[in-house]
């Protein structure tokens, strides 16, 4: 067991010594006469837990009790807060409720673990009385819940609408400027770090989607579900798209966007709109110039207008930064004492509420549809029918020729009006039957207000 050393500092303990874990040490150690300065006190990391005892991490561990045994760790009477640093569900479930019952505070980076077990995990703390927080998990070293949760706290947010996920980002950085296909910038990003062995959680929106479903709760006390959020990946999209985009004035992003459409008196009436989606925005806009591995959110408030963060949204020393903030938050209300934990939402947890999604029939956009069909006379008419027939408007139509290597195949291009959802499912689904069109189409929305 660790001593009980100095009696003014807080002591922490860090379960999960990878690559973030080694930053947290760097963070600690780097900056320990700043964090004194601004706390009054001093952070100690007293004890590391991490089933790899053998791998030298090359940080100064003088000090610092390392060993695999987590629940020590937890146990131990000078480790005050907890931070769990594992990743995957099951085992950093079981540590952080462990640490609850142990009466310990818990900092996490496990976006994933909270949007799927978010319910039971903020519910043991609050019955506990203690805090968890978790900047880390969603943009990284960028601030953005804190600013949810204190800086905008005044406002009724009415947007949240971010870049979320570097790896993603990265590739359509890469995509649009290389005008390569997507499995050899893939490939690319592995062997650079960007992109990790498996890459299904980001390619395929999941981990984009892991934090929208926090960002929600923390906007508008919505306790929607990650299941309820529509995904949709970028795998499927093709150098023509970054070609066409380019043409039509936009550049092409897994856009998260979370939106609260209020209606009836005082606006009581509440639909929450949360998706993941590749997205074209404006060549103009700030996000569409947000580029490589870098995040931007931006968070418009009734009151405040539209504010926008930009940053590291992984990497070592950026998410290190926000952990240590959050272990120094936490320090801070574990010195107050007795002033009860803040709330990790933003809002108190009997306001987290289930609250109705918007419907298809409500959800109106434009899009950018691409079928492949054969090329026959007729088949143009045939697609613009069945968005005709649904009441989907056209903007543009574009068809290109076919090559050698399409096999008497043609990409045909439709960028619509502004129509609902539901229009617009119902038109694909014809189009669907129809034995010309022989690929699912490819659809990318367009967000114009960003
Ligand atoms: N895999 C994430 C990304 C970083 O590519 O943004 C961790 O959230």
């Amino acid at each position: 067991m660790s001593g009980q050393g100095n009696q003014d500092e807080i002591g922490v303990g860090l379960i999960g010594f990878g690559t973030i874990g080694r930053g947290v040490v760097k963070v600690l150690s780097d900056n320990a006469k700043e964090i004194e300065q601004r706390l009054g006190f001093p952070l100690r990391l007293v004890r590391i837990a991490d089933l790899d005892t053998d791998t030298d991490r090359g940080v100064d561990l003088s000090d610092i009790h390392f060993d695999a045994d987590a629940s020590g760790l937890i146990a131990d009477p000078s480790v005050q807060i907890v931070i769990e640093l594992i990743g995957g569900y099951d085992v950093p479930r079981k540590f952080i409720l462990e640490a609850f019952a142990a009466g310990k505070h818990v900092v996490t980076a496990n976006k994933a673990l909270l949007a799927l077990h978010g319910r039971e995990i903020f519910g043991a703390a609050f019955s506990a009385g203690l805090d968890i927080a978790f900047e880390a998990a969603v943009g990284g070293g960028i601030p953005v819940l804190r600013s949810l949760r204190e800086g905008l706290a005044a406002n009724k947010i009415e947007k949240v609408l971010g870049i979320l996920n570097g790896t993603t980002n990265y590739v359509l950085t890469e995509m649009e400027s290389t005008g390569e296909d997507f499995d050899v910038v893939l490939k690319r990003a592995q062997e650079l770090g960007y992109a990790e062995a498996d890459p299904t959680f980001d390619v395929e929106g999941i981990d984009a989607a892991h934090k929208l479903a926090l960002l929600t709760a923390m906007a508008y006390g919505a306790d929607l579900t990650f299941e309820e959020i529509p995904t949709e990946g970028i795998r499927g999209l093709l150098p023509l798209d970054f070609e066409l985009a380019a043409e039509f004035g936009y550049r092409i992003k897994l856009l998260a966007v979370a939106k609260c459409h209020r209606s009836g008196e005082g606006g009581e009436t509440e639909r929450i709109e949360a998706r993941v989606q590749p997205t074209m925005v404006p060549t103009s806009s700030l996000l569409a110039n947000v580029d490589g591995a870098m995040n931007a959110i931006e968070v418009r408030g009734n009151a405040v207008g539209p504010t926008l963060y930009y940053g590291a949204g992984a990497g070592e020393m950026p998410t290190a930064s926000a952990v240590v903030a959050d272990l120094m938050e936490i320090s801070r209300e574990i010195k107050r004492g007795g002033c009860g934990p803040v709330a990790p939402l933003s809002y108190l947890p009997q306001y987290i509420v289930p609250k109705p999604v918007v419907s298809d029939e409500e959800l109106m956009g434009r899009a950018y549809l691409r079928f492949t069909a054969v090329d026959e006379p007729g088949v143009l008419g045939q697609i613009t029918g069945a968005l005709g027939e649904e009441g989907v408007g056209i903007a543009s139509v574009v068809q290109r020729e076919a090559t050698a290597a399409a096999r008497g195949t043609v990409p045909v291009i439709v960028l619509t009006h502004s129509a609902s959802e539901a229009a617009l499912r119902a038109a694909l689904g014809k189009i669907a039957v129809l034995a010309e069109v022989v690929e699912a189409p490819r659809v990318i929305r367009i967000e114009e207000e960003v």
